[in-house]
């Protein structure tokens, strides 16, 4: 077996192939969805809201992502790894995001790095990809520019939407092989996607996109609390956990368990 590349994603889009993707950040997690045949997987930095404990994305750091990323690069062996460049590790300019990006790919073994931003991050795109390292671009919501924009639908009225197709030309002109839209109006994915030679991969983007990303948590009903309407959620994870830990803590205080079968003599 071989790991897909961004080689492969190119292919599935000429073939008009629509893909998943789910974010990981953890070695066990990202092999069940390896070995489910999930063709990437994104360590976002959504690891801030979703493995980390903290509010938002704002404040994951290189080192961390670096980590997060190596342990999900252990535990697969087929998917694309894409590795997310967290806040603050890209905005100064093109040589510190090659320098981060130089990071993620030889410490933690990524295939590829994302980014957030269109006409602004596309000296940062075309440095990486210059260099050999393949970009995933992100436009649309931006989590990471949440203190400027909030998390509102991005792209509403002609002028964004203009501006949303120039963000998507202009990543795709500095050589990004993928794009995440974000919290885009249906129609206006897919106008991108019909504009695009490069694939579109959606989140709360409609059904016209060339893929389809959620974070793992949400689609398997992990999350607590309140999660956006774009997510389907596959399965209930915090119930089945919730009754598991809930029994197990019964059978303790109750000294069912262990039972025999469960002990060494
Ligand atoms: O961090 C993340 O999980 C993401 C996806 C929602 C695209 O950026
Ligand atoms: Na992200």
């Amino acid at each position: 077996t071989r790991r897909i590349t961004v080689r492969d994603i190119a292919l599935a889009k000429e073939r008009g192939e629509k893909w998943p993707m789910l974010t990981a950040y953890d070695a066990m997690t990202a092999s069940v969805f390896d070995e489910s045949g999930i063709p990437v997987i994104l360590v976002g930095d959504s690891a801030g809201n979703c493995h980390l404990g903290y509010d938002t994305t704002v404040p994951v750091t290189l080192d961390e992502m670096s980590m997060l990323s190596a342990a999900v690069v252990r535990g697969t062996r087929r998917s694309l790894i894409v590795a997310d460049l967290p806040f603050g590790s890209y905005q100064e300019g093109p040589v510190q995001a090659l320098r981060s990006a130089t990071r993620l790919v030889k410490e933690a073994g990524v295939g590829a790095v994302k980014l957030e931003g269109g006409e602004r991050s596309h000296e940062q795109i075309r440095l990486l990809v210059e260099s050999g390292i393949p970009v995933m671009a992100h436009i649309g919501l931006t989590p990471q520019s949440v203190n400027a924009m909030g998390y509102r639908v991005q792209g509403r009225g002609e002028e964004a939407a203009q501006q949303m197709l120039r963000d998507a030309k202009a990543v795709q002109d500095a050589g990004a092989f993928a794009v995440v839209l974000e919290l885009v109006p249906a129609e206006l994915a897919a106008e991108v996607t019909r504009t695009l030679q490069i694939p579109t991969v959606g989140i709360g983007a409609g059904a016209e996109t060339d893929a389809q990303v959620l974070v793992w948590t949400d689609m398997l009903g992990l999350t607590s609390g309140r999660v956006p309407k774009f997510v389907k959620q596959y399965a209930d994870l915090r119930q089945v956990m919730t009754d598991a830990a809930k029994s197990f803590a019964e059978d303790v205080v109750a000294g069912t368990f262990p039972q025999e079968e469960h002990s060494v003599h």
